[in-house]
């Protein structure tokens, strides 16, 4: 069938065939669909959508379009966490060592920031030294000795995404839950893993903003991966607030390196040790929830996890001494303390408005081509439900040069939220899809 035909098909509401399907990624792979063919079917799935068996074939036809990690020499599960994507969200760095030294193997994929929300690789490479391009050879090596590894998704890993993904930016298409299942879950199944956590954030400052729609998405990808053979579970965790109280690159490095060694924020910590227990159990590595539980609240307390990431960072060539010294990570060198502007409770937070303020200094990109400033961030200095004074600190801006200074405090300033008594108790996770 012609792609005319097919686009007409989903156009009219019709369903497609697996072959259709097909044809749509291989055209997206092999150039011979053009940007403008690609661009109405992908409006036309955003408008009419697609029933779970499309967004299956889509997902796995994609997965198909390059290579898949062969992990096969490794013994062990191999299970994988991902993060749809938040503000102040290191838990990546934190879990897949805690997870590794309960005997999961992870070999995670990770991506960059984007706009407001953070990502693990530009974290990662506040590390003077540290890697994230690795061959699959290395990357094999590193899982067999450490047991973890984090890299950039690389060039052959589901290019049919990677040709999607850019058109969708510029069309208005990316909000679709077909297309972010099938986007999403193609490069996971890539890895070669066995089993998959997802960790669907909701609020103000995720991509889904409703407990509905982040469920809906959670429904979709946990069902494409099971279709796949991947057994995959998604937490729904909060994002109306940013994670801990460090957002940034060098200073969420810091934080998280803090939570390893037992001093991190209690929800940093708490959320690290329930994502990591899940994948723990997945692995087959535990008997019971409970038991999956122990063991990695066992390897936060033993230290064995902070030496698992020590070892992944000398492994992937940075400076592991920064794990003993995380001092030796530079901030930038300006600091501005915005204030309440009035005595209150602090009622939020708005994890949106201050992952704003952090690219405005530099610490995100407005572009994929744009580069990061690994120094600059935004430290959290007074504690949600905290009775304030006006005048009281609540948040720190660590900026280079003054740059994007003022944006980034209006910002951080509308991010306040007071109130006249203390917040109701949010809880972490509010729901989960298995
Ligand atoms: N992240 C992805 O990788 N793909 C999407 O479609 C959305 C978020």
């Amino acid at each position: 069938m012609h792609a005319v035909e097919i686009i007409r098909k989903k156009r009219d509401g019709l369903a497609l065939e697996r072959d259709d399907v097909a044809r749509f990624v291989s055209g997206a792979t092999d150039g011979s669909w053009p940007d403008y063919q690609l661009s109405a079917m992908l409006m036309a799935t955003v408008l009419r959508g697609m029933t779970d068996e499309e967004t299956a074939w889509l997902t796995e036809a994609m997965a198909q379009s390059g290579a898949r990690f062969d992990l096969g020499r490794l013994a062990g599960r191999k299970v994988d966490k991902h993060s749809t994507g938040g503000v102040g969200d290191k838990t990546s760095l934190i879990l897949a060592p805690l997870a590794a030294a309960c005997g999961v193997v992870v070999p995670m994929m990770s991506g960059r920031g984007l706009g407001h929300t953070g990502g693990t690789l530009d974290k990662l490479e506040s590390i003077p030294g540290f890697r994230v391009d690795l061959g699959a050879r290395e990357i094999v090596d590193i899982l067999e000795d450490v047991g973890c590894v984090i890299v950039g998704q690389t060039e052959d890993i589901a290019p049919a995404d990677r040709r999607l993904y850019r058109l969708r930016d510029v069309t208005a298409t990316v909000e679709s839950i077909p297309l972010i299942t099938a986007s999403i879950m193609s490069k996971k199944l890539a890895e070669g893993i066995d089993a998959l956590v997802l960790d669907v954030k909701v609020g103000s400052g995720a991509f889904m903003r409703t407990l509905d729609d982040a469920e809906r998405l959670a429904r979709s990808m946990v069902r494409a991966g099971a279709l796949a053979g991947v057994r995959t579970e998604a937490l729904l965790t909060q994002m109306d607030a940013p994670l801990g109280r460090a957002v940034g690159n060098s200073i969420e490095v810091v934080e998280s390196i803090q939570t390893l060694r037992g001093q991190g924020p209690r929800d940093v910590t708490e959320l690290s040790l329930l994502l990591a227990a899940r994948m723990v159990l997945l692995a087959g590595r535990a008997a019971s929830a409970g038991d999956a539980d122990r063991r990695v609240r066992e390897a936060l307390a033993s230290g064995a996890g902070f030496e698992r990431f020590r070892r992944m960072i000398e492994r992937q060539g940075g400076d592991p001494e920064v794990a003993d010294e995380p001092e030796r990570l530079l901030l930038a060198p300006g600091r501005e303390i915005v204030r309440a502007p009035r005595a209150g409770y602090l009622t939020g937070l708005d994890a949106l408005l201050v992952g704003r303020a952090a690219a405005a200094l530099g610490a995100g990109r407005a572009t994929a081509e744009a580069r990061v400033d690994h120094g600059v961030g935004i430290r959290v200095i007074a504690t949600l439900g905290a009775l304030l004074r006006a005048g009281d600190p609540v948040l720190e801006l660590i900026h280079r040069d003054g740059n994007g200074l003022a944006d980034a405090a209006d910002l951080a300033r509308q991010a306040i939220e007071l109130g006249g008594a203390p917040p109701a108790p949010r809880p972490l996770v509010v729901g989960d899809v298995v």
